[in-house]
């Protein structure tokens, strides 16, 4: 009895044995001759999966190196815009001064009123005071100026600088009286 009992433990026992072969069979890796082929194909994703590491770690170093550059040329562009805007200025003045000089064709003015003619040496006042003051902000041209308006800038002026005609017959030429009517 005994020995029927080991008999089947033994048969048991190599029946398990059997089995677990056989899982350990079917559980083994492929054969380790991988087909050449896919063999290449998985070299080939590492080596790509690598470039595409390197070409995203050069153009982020292109890019950040591009933003350097832009900000060092901005900050130049400010630096000089400054003194490039104070140039463009002065030259604007000069340009306007020379242009003031340029249309200041008319030599001298008459401006005609009932109380006698008022000549102006128009040229002289120009290239001394620039065409504002008498003009304004509007094109220099022929104007009327009106009798308040006239003395308070002529005489304003001229009695300001405390040089100039004040007196009505240094300006008004009057026609003399036995001319008129002729
Ligand atoms: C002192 C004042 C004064 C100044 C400065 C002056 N003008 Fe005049 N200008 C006059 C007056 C006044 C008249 C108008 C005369 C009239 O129409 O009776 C005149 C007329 C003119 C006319 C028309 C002349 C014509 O007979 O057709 C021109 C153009 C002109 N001015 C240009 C200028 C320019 C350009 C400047 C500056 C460079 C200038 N003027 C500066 C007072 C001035
Ligand atoms: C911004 C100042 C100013 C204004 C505006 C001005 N003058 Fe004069 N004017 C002078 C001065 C300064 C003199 C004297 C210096 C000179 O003769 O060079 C003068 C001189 C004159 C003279 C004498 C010129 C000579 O050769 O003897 C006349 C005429 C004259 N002005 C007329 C006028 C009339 C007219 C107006 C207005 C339409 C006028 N001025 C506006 C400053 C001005
Ligand atoms: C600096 C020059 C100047 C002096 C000085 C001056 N005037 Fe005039 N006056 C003028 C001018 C220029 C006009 C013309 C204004 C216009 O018609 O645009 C004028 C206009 C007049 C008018 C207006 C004429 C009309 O047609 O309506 C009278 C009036 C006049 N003046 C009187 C006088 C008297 C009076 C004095 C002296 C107390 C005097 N003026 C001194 C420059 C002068």
């Amino acid at each position: 009895m005994k020995k029927n009992l080991c008999i089947a433990m033994m048969m048991a026992t190599l029946v398990l044995w059997g089995c677990s072969q056989e899982k350990k069979q079917a559980e083994a890796p492929p054969p380790a001759t991988m087909p050449p082929v896919e063999q290449a194909m998985d070299k080939a994703k590492e080596a790509t999966g690598a470039v595409a590491k390197q070409v995203k770690k050069t153009t982020g170093a292109v890019e950040k190196k591009v933003e350097k550059q832009i900000a060092a040329v901005e900050e130049k562009v400010a630096a000089t815009a400054v003194p490039v805007k104070e140039k463009i200025g002065e030259i604007a003045d000069q340009v306007k001064a020379a242009a003031a000089k340029l249309t200041t064709t008319v030599e001298s003015v008459t401006i005609d009123n009932k109380n006698g003619k008022v000549v102006l040496p128009h040229k002289k006042h120009a290239e001394a005071y620039g065409c504002a003051v008498c003009h304004g902000d509007k094109k220099p041209g022929p104007q009327k100026l009106g009798k308040d308006a006239a003395h308070a800038l002529c005489q304003g002026c001229h009695k300001e600088k405390k040089s100039g005609p004040t007196s009505c017959n240094q300006c008004h030429q009057k026609k003399a009286k036995s001319l008129e009517g002729c």
